[in-house]
Formats: C-alpha cells, structure tokens, sequence
C-alpha cells in the first residue's frame, strides 16, 4: 500500500504515511493561467494498493475536480484498489432535494468519484452517514469523536454535552459516552431562502449552573453555535466549550463565537486553521487506524 498526497492534505498525508511507515507519493499540481488546474502522478505507480488523501475544504470545486482527475489517472495506470480518504466532505450539506428542482450534490458527487475509478472511500465524520451510500463501493467512516474527548476531558469534568440540534445527537451521545456525562440536543430550523437560523426547542435537561460542550460536524457562518451559546447562557450555563470536526469558519464566524461567549473553540484539521485562535485536533491516527 502507499499514499498519494493530494493538492489539499493539510499535512494529514504526510502524518498517516510516517504512523504507517508508508511510502508518500506526492501529486505535481499547478493552475494554467485560465485557472485550469493541472495535476501529475509523478512517477509510475506500481504498488495494488493506493490511498489517495484530499479533503475538500475551500476551494471545495478545484479540490474536487483535482481529485477525480488523480483517481481517473491511477486508474488509468491499472491501481486494482484506489481507496479515497476525504477528511472533509464539502457538499455533504445538500443530501436531499429540500426544494423541487434541486441538485442532490452530494449524491452527484460521489457518482462521479465512483465512476472515476475510486473503489473504496473513508471520510472523516461525514454529515450524515446515510449520505455516503451514493458511493457504490466500500465505506468507511473515520471517528475523531475519542480524540476531541480528550482535549474536552482536560478542561471541565461532567459537562453537559449537547447537540446544536437533533440530527446532531449521536455525535453528542459519542462524546458524552467517552466523558461519562450526559447529553441532549436542542431543535433549530433554518429559514431555506435566507439561511438564518433560530432555536425552536430549549434543552430537556438542566444547563444552570453546569459547563457545557457544544458539539456540531460543522461550524460554517457560526450562526447555529451562536443561537446555541446565547440560549445556554441565558439559561445560566458556567463555561461553553464549542467544539465540531470541520471548521470552514467563513467571515467573522470564529470572532461572533467568542463574542458570544465561547470559552474555547475546539476543531480538528481537516480544514486549516489557525492555532492562535482554535485548538487543534489531528485527525491523523484516526484515519491511519482506518486504513
Ligand atoms: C447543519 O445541519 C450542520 O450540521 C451545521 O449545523 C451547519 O452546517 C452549521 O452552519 P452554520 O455555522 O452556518 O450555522
């Protein structure tokens, strides 16, 4: 087996290639001057067995089309497994058709992943599992839950966890599991036209009082863990931890957190950050102990 670094890794590739002692074969990549992106295998791969690393973090649409073209051509080069590992899976978001006439992105996407030549694929906390069985191959889903749990387990001991909303809750359940403390969720809706969203449920259990950890796949605008970290805070919550796996963190997203009363924000690399704001979390055993 050996691994083929993408054009976006965030160094992730070169981690699990040295925790599995695994040769690293780097893509040559650059933009003609359209805009056009080019990429190369730059040497003839002979090894069965090849994992591809590439998340999909803005520019998501470069990253990807980036990708099928790797696929496509370790196809050609007569790869048998060409296993992908998406840390971060953009447009995993538009699952279902909310409005007639939309695209299932999701689903188009991993057609054509698919189809490039890609056999099996293992993504980092995807949004939804169901979503990734428009892969017709093998699925694997890679876990970061046990590796937040340890940053959130040295700040607060028993803190109630809770999910931003309820498709959220087993990602609640999971971390709450490992801290031996309980979890709840509370229901938001957002309005399909402007994307605003707003809490429609208080919590069922007792917040005042406690530390809280919210936990999410995704922090993108902010706007769920800021409705989240208001409503816990007016109902008397200690400390708020805000921790997610994928944080895209668009405009002022991270700074409307900490205005709004983050203690900390707690997300992994499957995105680049910055450490003078967030704490970091590798991903990169967790993905090496997948393979
Ligand atoms: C949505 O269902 C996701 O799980 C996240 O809650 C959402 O993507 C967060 O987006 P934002 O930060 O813009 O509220």
């Amino acid at each position: 087996m050996i691994i083929l670094g993408g054009t976006a890794t965030n160094g992730i590739d070169e981690k699990v290639s040295s925790l599995l002692n695994l040769k690293l074969v780097k893509i040559e990549h650059k933009v003609f001057p359209d805009g056009e992106s080019y990429v190369r295998i730059p040497e003839q791969i002979t090894d069965k067995d090849v994992v591809v690393i590439q998340s999909l973090y803005p520019p998501q649409d470069k990253h990807l089309i980036e990708l099928f073209l790797v696929v496509e051509t370790l196809s050609d080069m007569k790869v048998d497994k060409i296993t992908v590992v998406i840390p971060y899976l953009a447009y995993s978001r538009q699952n279902r058709r909310f409005k007639e006439g939309e695209a299932i992105s999701i689903k188009t996407i991993l057609n054509l992943l698919r189809k490039s030549g890609a056999s099996s694929l293992a993504v980092v906390e995807p949004h939804h599992y169901e979503e990734l069985e428009y892969f017709e191959g093998d699925i694997k889903v890679i876990d970061p839950i046990p590796y937040i749990s340890k940053v959130v387990s040295q700040r607060t001991e028993k803190p109630l966890v809770l999910a931003p909303d309820k498709g959220a809750l087993n990602r609640a359940k999971r971390l709450a599991e490992i801290l031996s403390t309980d979890y709840t969720f509370i229901e938001k809706e957002r309005d399909l036209n402007t994307g605003e969203v707003r809490i429609k449920n208080l919590p069922e259990l007792e917040v005042k009082g406690r530390d809280v950890v919210l936990i999410d796949d995704i922090i993108s605008t902010g706007g769920t863990m800021v409705q989240a970290i208001n409503m816990v805070k007016k109902q008397g919550a200690r400390k708020v931890y805000v921790t997610a796996v994928h944080g895209l963190f668009i405009g002022d997203a991270y700074l409307r957190l900490i205005e709004a009363g983050a203690e900390e924000v707690i997300i992994t690399n499957t995105i680049p950050q910055d450490p003078s704001k967030v704490t970091i979390v590798d991903v990169s055993e967790a993905v090496a102990r997948t393979l």
